[in-house]
């Protein structure tokens, strides 16, 4: 794989102390949602550093932590062979339709990614074969900004998301019990010096049983 701005970041990627806190509210977001236990299978896309995952492997079974970064993936695995964690599964990939057996997986979530994925609904798709029956999915990125939440804009497809339109591309995938709320608001100062605040989103959804 090409190296990525992400490869490029990835060593300092944790010295940033607002994204380490974003990850700690989105972990929270999804405890508080999904019924979380020590049996589950679970898949972070987008896993960078492991700042969510870290957070969440005590309260599941096994994460499979998913990135097409191998910069963010040394990461991870340095972190991993410093830690008792024991149950992050780092996996260095471009997830398609065949990475995974279908039904695989109780819950898969992805943080502040969708928004560098062009063809999200492919990747959907992908996630609804996936999932066991009853299995949860939660997607948490950028409700639609002006663009200037990324001062670099490489490999950024999207400016966020309309909350609504996503709910309803998961529901004609055949997701039920859809859900969306605000799982956090970024703060940031701009270049001009004002502060802007970025609203994130947090969807869930069920694969249905039938
Ligand atoms: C903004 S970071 C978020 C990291 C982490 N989820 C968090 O919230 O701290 C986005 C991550 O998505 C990864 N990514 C981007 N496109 C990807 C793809 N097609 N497949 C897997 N990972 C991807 C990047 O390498 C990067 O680690």
């Amino acid at each position: 794989m090409q190296e990525n701005r992400f490869d490029k970041a990835a060593s300092s990627w944790d010295e940033v102390p607002e994204r380490v806190e974003m990850a700690k509210h989105f972990a929270t977001a999804i405890e508080d949602i999904v019924p979380l236990d020590l049996k589950m299978r679970v898949m972070d896309f987008g896993c960078g550093t492991g700042n969510v995952a870290t957070r969440l492997a005590p309260l599941v079974g096994e994460i499979t932590a998913v990135d097409s970064s191998s910069g963010m993936i040394n990461v991870l695995e340095k972190k991993l062979a410093e830690s008792s964690t024991k149950n992050i599964k780092p996996l260095l990939i471009e997830l398609n339709k065949d990475s995974f057996r279908e039904a695989s997986f109780d819950l898969i979530y992805s943080c502040m990614t969708f928004h560098h994925i062009e063809d999200i609904e492919c990747v959907l798709h992908t996630f609804y074969k996936m999932l066991k029956p009853s299995g949860y999915l939660a997607l948490i990125d950028l409700e639609k900004e002006d663009g200037s939440f990324h001062d670099d804009k490489t490999g950024v497809v999207h400016f966020g998301f309309d909350p609504e339109l996503l709910s309803r591309t998961l529901e004609e995938i055949g997701f039920s019990d859809i859900y969306s709320r605000t799982a956090y608001t970024r703060v940031k100062t701009l270049p001009s010096g004002i502060c802007q605040e970025y609203p994130i989103f947090m969807i869930t959804g069920m694969k249905s049983i039938a």
